[in-house]
């Protein structure tokens, strides 16, 4: 059995919202107070884990669920996991909170209006996805089921990332996961 506490803290949000933003500041601070933990973000398991997976409904499914499956065996070994994935559909993200346990998996919306994410346009997506360059492109040509009732929502456009890390924070005090 796991002498620590694991948990898997779900990021769930449109492309640029800031999920890989918060999931970095939040392993900084993890890393600050020595807690082991792991990222699984969507850009880096594509690179891997997903090599070869696009975007079409049952290709993100597939993503999510090897995402969901690892963050299930490190949590269930007392790994506090991060995920970073668009994860645009309910239904799977009821799945993996089925399979890790209600009880350890924290949801998070990173939630930002679309008009601020186009004009943000990190890297660049928006404008190829609003040309019709990039096909089913989530929240312009894709669609994205937002949480109904995320344990976290974060407002990116009007919060500071160490505002947003502190909602996240002081609920995984209140589930007792962090001091
Ligand atoms: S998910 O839908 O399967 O959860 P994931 O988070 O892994 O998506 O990957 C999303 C990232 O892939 C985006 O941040 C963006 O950089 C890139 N991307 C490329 N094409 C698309 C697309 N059609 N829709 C959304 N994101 C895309």
């Amino acid at each position: 059995m796991a002498d620590r506490i694991g948990f898997t803290l779900w990021f769930t949000g449109l492309s640029g919202a800031g999920k890989s933003t918060l999931a970095e500041a939040l392993s900084a601070r993890m890393n600050a107070l020595e807690l082991a933990h792991e990222i699984l973000d969507g850009d880096i398991v594509r690179t891997n884990l997903s090599k070869g997976l696009g975007f079409s409904k049952e290709d993100r499914d597939t993503n999510i669920r090897r995402i969901g499956f690892v963050a299930n065996l490190l949590t269930r070994n007392g790994v506090p996991v991060m995920t970073a994935a668009i994860s645009p559909y309910k239904a799977i993200r009821e799945e993996c909170r089925a399979l890790i346990g209600p009880d350890s998996f924290v949801e998070v919306h990173v939630h930002a209006p679309l008009e601020v994410l186009i004009e943000r346009d990190t890297k660049g997506l928006y404008k190829k996805a609003l040309a019709g360059e990039i096909k089913e492109f989530t929240g312009v040509s894709d669609p994205y089921e937002e949480p109904e009732n995320p344990d976290v929502k974060v407002h990116t456009h009007e919060e500071s990332v160490e505002e947003s890390l502190e909602k996240i924070w002081a609920h995984l005090k209140e589930r007792g996961f962090v001091e």
